[in-house]
C-alpha cells in the first residue's frame, strides 16, 4: 500500500532528485502535485527543477562525501537520479546500507553511466544483439580494433559521456587520429578510455518508453509506450514524434529486448530504451533509468506523460501509457553565448495551431544549450513535426 504524507510536515513523503534539469524539472512537479515534498540537487543555482521544488541544494553530486553528507542530512524516502554524472558507488553503498532507496536501484544508475556496463550487460550478459564494439585505451589499441573486425564505418565514443560529447564517426583511416583525440576531449572524465563501434545502417531509432510499475497485486509489471521516434544531429536530439510508425514484428522485438534489458535493471520507474531498427531487425543502442530526452513529447501526446509515469511509478502508484493523439517536438536551442537571456516570438510561436511550448528558465545560454522545447498535435504526424519546427524557430533568444 503507498501512503503520502504531508509536505513540510513530520508525516512528508520526500524525495530527492539528483540533477534538476527541464527533465528533473517536471519530475519534480509531477510529484508535487501528488503531495510529495521535493528536493533539487544540481550542481549549479538556479537549475530549471530548483525552481519548482521545495527545497534546492547545490553540491558536486561527483564528490561522494558531499553527496553521501546531503543524503544523510535531508533523510529523502527515495533518491532520484535524473543525470549520468553521479558518484554511483555511493549510492550502492548508501543503498545496501538502507539508507535510502535509489530509483530505479543503485546498481541500474552505476551500470548506466558508464558506456562499457551497460553494453557488456546487454550484448554479453543478455546476449541481446547490439552493434560490434570494443573498448580501447590508447590510439594503438583502436586501430587495431577497427583493423581486426569492427571495420570502417564505425563510431567512437567516450565510455563516460552523453548527448554525443567527444563522439565521431570514422569513415577511413584518415579518420581514426582525429576521432581519439575528440574523444580524448570530450569525455566526463579525464580517463581515456572508449567504446569503438560498428556503424549500424539503420532505417530509423526509436525509444521505446518502459515502465515498471506495481499492479493491483503488488507485483511489478511492464508497460510500453507508444514507440518514440527521433531526429539526431551530432548525437543531440532536435526533434522527435510519437508513434513512430513500426512493423509489429519489429515492435514485437523492441519490446522483447526493452523488457529484457529493464527487468534486469529491475526497481521500478521509467526506462529510455534506445534502439535502432532496419526492416525487421532491431538493436539494442542504449537505456537510460529514468525519463529520456526525446520523451519530452509526450507531455503532448499521452494522457501521462513519462514524468508523471516516472513519478507514480516510483511512489508505487499504478500507470496509464495510453497515447492520446499522434504529436511531436522540436528543440529551442539558445542560439546565443550569454548569461539571462529572454525569448522574442513565444506569442506568434504559440499561434501555430495545436502547439505548446516549454521554456526551461537556464539561467545561462549557450549555442547548443536546449533552452527550451516546442510541441505539437496532430492526428497527421508530418503535420505535427513541421508545427513543432515551425513554433520552434518563431522562439527568438536574445542575449540582454
Ligand atoms: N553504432 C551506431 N551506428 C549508427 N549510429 C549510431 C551508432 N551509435 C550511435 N549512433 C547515432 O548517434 C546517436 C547518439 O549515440 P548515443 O545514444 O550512443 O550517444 P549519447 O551521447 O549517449 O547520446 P544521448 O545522451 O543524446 O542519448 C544515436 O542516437 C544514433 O543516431
Ligand atoms: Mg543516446
Amino acid at each position: 500500500m503507498t501512503t503520502i504524507g504531508t509536505p513540510l510536515s513530520p508525516s512528508a513523503t520526500k524525495v530527492m532528485l539528483l540533477g534538476a534539469g527541464e527533465l528533473g524539472r517536471e519530475v519534480l512537479i509531477a510529484l508535487q502535485r501528488l503531495g510529495v515534498e521535493t528536493i533539487a540537487v544540481d550542481r549549479y543555482e538556479n537549475a530549471p527543477g530548483q525552481q519548482v521544488a521545495h527545497h534546492s541544494r547545490t553540491i558536486a553530486m561527483t564528490d561522494p562525501e558531499q553527496l553521501k553528507a546531503l543524503i544523510e542530512a535531508e533523510k529523502p524516502d527515495l533518491v532520484v537520479p535524473e543525470i549520468e554524472a553521479i558518484a554511483t558507488p555511493m549510492l550502492e553503498a548508501l543503498e545496501a546500507d538502507g539508507v535510502v532507496r535509489v530509483i530505479p536501484t543503485a546498481r541500474a544508475a552505476r551500470l548506466t553511466m558508464d558506456r562499457e556496463g551497460i553494453r557488456r550487460l546487454a550484448a554479453e550478459t543478455l546476449g541481446l544483439p547490439t552493434s560490434p564494439y570494443r573498448f580501447c585505451d590508447s590510439l594503438e589499441e583502436l586501430q587495431a580494433a577497427i583493423d581486426g573486425g569492427i571495420g570502417y564505418p564505425c563510431i567512437v565514443k567516450p565510455v563516460m559521456s552523453s548527448s554525443g560529447k567527444g563522439q565521431s564517426k570514422i569513415d577511413s583511416a584518415a579518420d581514426v587520429k582525429a576521432a581519439w583525440d575528440y574523444a580524448m576531449a570530450g569525455g566526463r572524465v579525464s580517463h581515456g578510455r572508449i567504446i569503438v563501434e560498428g556503424f549500424i545502417d539503420f532505417d530509423y531509432e526509436i525509444t521505446l518508453l518502459t515502465v515498471r510499475a506495481r499492479g493491483a497485486d503488488e507485483q511489478v509489471e511492464t508497460h510500453f509506450c507508444a514507440p518514440i521516434g527521433h531526429k539526431q544531429v551530432s548525437g543531440d536530439y532536435v526533434e522527435s514524434w510519437q508513434p513512430h510508425p513500426m512493423s509489429s514484428v519489429a515492435l514485437e522485438r523492441a519490446r522483447l529486448i526493452a523488457r529484457d534489458v529493464t527487468n534486469n535493471l529491475g526497481g521500478q520507474g521509467i526506462f529510455g530504451v534506445e534502439l535502432f531498427v532496419k526492416g525487421d531487425d532491431v538493436w539494442f543502442s542504449e537505456v537510460s533509468p529514468r525519463p529520456h530526452d526525446t520523451g519530452m513529447v509526450t507531455m503532448i501526446t499521452q494522457w501521462q506523460n513519462e514524468f508523471e509515469l516516472h513519478a507514480r511509478a516510483i511512489l508505487g502508484l499504478p500507470v496509464n501509457t495510453t497515447l492520446k493523439t499522434p504529436g511531436a517536438s522540436a528543440v529551442i536551442y539558445g542560439g546565443v553565448d550569454a548569461k539571462g537571456i529572454v525569448f522574442d516570438g513565444v506569442d506568434r510561436a504559440l499561434q501555430v495551431p495545436q502547439t505548446d511550448i516549454r521554456l526551461f528558465g537556464k539561467p545561462e545560454s549557450f549555442v547548443k544549450r536546449r533552452m527550451g522545447v516546442a510541441l505539437a498535435y496532430d492526428e497527421n504526424l508530418d503535420v505535427a513535426r513541421s508545427n513543432a519546427v515551425e513554433a520552434a524557430s518563431r522562439v527568438k533568444p536574445r542575449a540582454v
